[in-house]
Parts: C-alpha cells; structure tokens; sequence
C-alpha cells in the first residue's frame, strides 16, 4: 500500500536518507525544509520527492502545509519529525534566544506537525509517528542545555501521545541516534570531536544517516503496529540504558 508520508527537515541529513528510506519502502513522500532552497530543489530532482517550504515552528504555517500536502497528494498517514536545530553554548553564556530557538523548533515543532496531523489519523484509525531524538536527551550534553531539554521533552511527549493513539491504530516512537555523519557535526571542533566524543562511541565511528533511516522505516511500516510509545536508541553503543 502506498502511504502518504511527511518527513520535516527531509531534505538534508538524516531527513533525507529516512525520505529516501520511506520512498523506497513504497510511501509517497512529501519532504519538508525551512531554508535551503537549492538542497531542496537539488533532491528533488535527484529522488522526484516532493519538497514543501515551512517553518516547524510556526504553527499557522504547519497548519497551512498540511493543508497543501493533503491536497496534492492525500492524506498524511505517516509524521517523522526530524526537523531540528542545534544553538550550542555552555549555560553561563548561553542567550534566551538560543534557548527559544531550539526549544521552538526541536520540541514546539513536534507539537505543531504532530497536532496538524492527529486528528485525521484518529479519523482514520492509522497513524505512524515517529520523532528524531537524540542520544543527548537521554544523557544530556555539555553545551546543550537547550538541545537536551527539547530532545528529552520530545520523549515524554511520546510516551503520552502513544497511550492516546493506542486505540485508534496511531503509533508514536521515538528513534534515538547517536552522533551520526551530516552537516550538523560541522560545529563541533575537530578537538572535541576527536578527542572527547569519538572515544566514548564502542563501534569506533559516526553513524550513517542510513543506519538511521532504516530503523524510521521499520518503526513507520504496517507491521510495527504492536510497537507504541518507544524509544529506539541507534547510538553504537555509546549510552545504553
Ligand atoms: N564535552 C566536554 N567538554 C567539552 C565539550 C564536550 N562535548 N565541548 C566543549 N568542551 C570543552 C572544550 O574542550 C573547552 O575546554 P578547554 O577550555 O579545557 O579547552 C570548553 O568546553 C569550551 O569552553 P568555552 O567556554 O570556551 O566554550 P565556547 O563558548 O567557546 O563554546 C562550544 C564552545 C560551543 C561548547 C563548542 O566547544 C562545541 O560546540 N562543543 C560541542 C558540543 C557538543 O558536543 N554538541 C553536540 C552536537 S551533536 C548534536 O547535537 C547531534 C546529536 O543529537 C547527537
């Protein structure tokens, strides 16, 4: 069965290997991105994935491109959330801007997509959510105040919606990475990486986005329906728990 899928942030990263990942698993995929109109338009010619210009944080606009996707190509039956930013600091310099910023787009995001597609899915009795965490919402991180407040938030969101949409046929999971090879490991100096978080990872290497994407397809596919309010750690080992 061809399911209608949306993956915000799914033209870069992560995003755009669960895209890819959820395409070739036979869904119809509507990829979301908020700036980079040339990455956008390069995939889209590369993979024919539609790609649609929002803010995650916008709750008008998440509203509005719901809208437009369920016109063009049906009604939204699978919601990854990936979209999500880092504002790295330590806690004594970090601004009230870094803070909304991510809070707004990593866990008001999830809330925004999630809402715009709920009751529909309940309408429907099916429904596959699955939202990107991360490893350091589950340990927290130097520097990451905000990061691991939202990415831990975005948990216990799921942990509650997943009782909610039990009974209507929603699952919603939580894929967890690790520190995984995208553009976002850009801003972490070659030191830090180097020597302070590659050595704490036992498989001895960033993940692939792919090794991330596969496990997206899983949680999202028809067969995982027994599966609800999870957490899928893929972190090569680096925090188990
Ligand atoms: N763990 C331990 N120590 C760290 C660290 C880390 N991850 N990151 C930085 N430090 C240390 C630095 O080595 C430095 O120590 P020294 O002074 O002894 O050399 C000190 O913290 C930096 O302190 P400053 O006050 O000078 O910091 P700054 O204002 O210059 O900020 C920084 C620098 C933003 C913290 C930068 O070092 C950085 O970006 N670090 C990486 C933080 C990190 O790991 N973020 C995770 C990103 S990956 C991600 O988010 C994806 C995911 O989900 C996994």
């Amino acid at each position: 069965m061809s399911r209608i899928a949306i993956v915000t942030g799914g033209s870069r990263g992560i995003g755009a290997a669960v895209s890819r990942a959820l395409q070739e698993a036979g869904c119809t995929v509507a990829a979301t991105y908020a700036g980079n109109d040339e990455k956008a338009q390069a995939f889209t010619e590369e993979t024919g994935i539609r790609t649609y210009k929002w803010n995650v944080a916008d709750y008008a606009a998440c509203k509005d491109g719901v809208a437009q996707v369920t016109a063009d190509l049906g009604p939204v039956e699978i919601l990854v959330n990936n979209a999500g930013i880092t504002r790295d600091a330590p806690f004594h310099k970090m601004t009230p801007e870094q803070w909304s910023e991510v809070i707004d787009t990593n866990l008001s995001g999830v809330f925004n997509m999630t809402h715009n597609v709920w009751t529909g899915m309940r309408e429907r009795k099916f429904g596959r959510i699955v939202t990107i965490s991360s490893i350091n919402g589950q340990k927290g991180q130097f520097a990451q105040a905000n990061y691991a407040a939202a990415k831990a938030g975005d948990i216990g969101f799921t942990k509650a919606l997943a009782q909610e949409g039990a009974r209507a046929g929603i699952t919603v999971n939580v894929v967890a990475p690790g520190y995984i090879n995208t553009e976002m490991m850009s801003t972490i100096p070659d030191k830090v990486m180097n020597e302070v978080i590659l050595p704490q990872i036992p498989v001895g290497r960033l993940g692939e986005p792919e090794e991330i994407a596969r496990a997206v397809a899983f949680l999202t596919s028809d067969q995982a329906g027994f599966i609800t309010g999870s957490t899928l750690s893929a972190n090569g080992g680096q925090y188990l728990h």
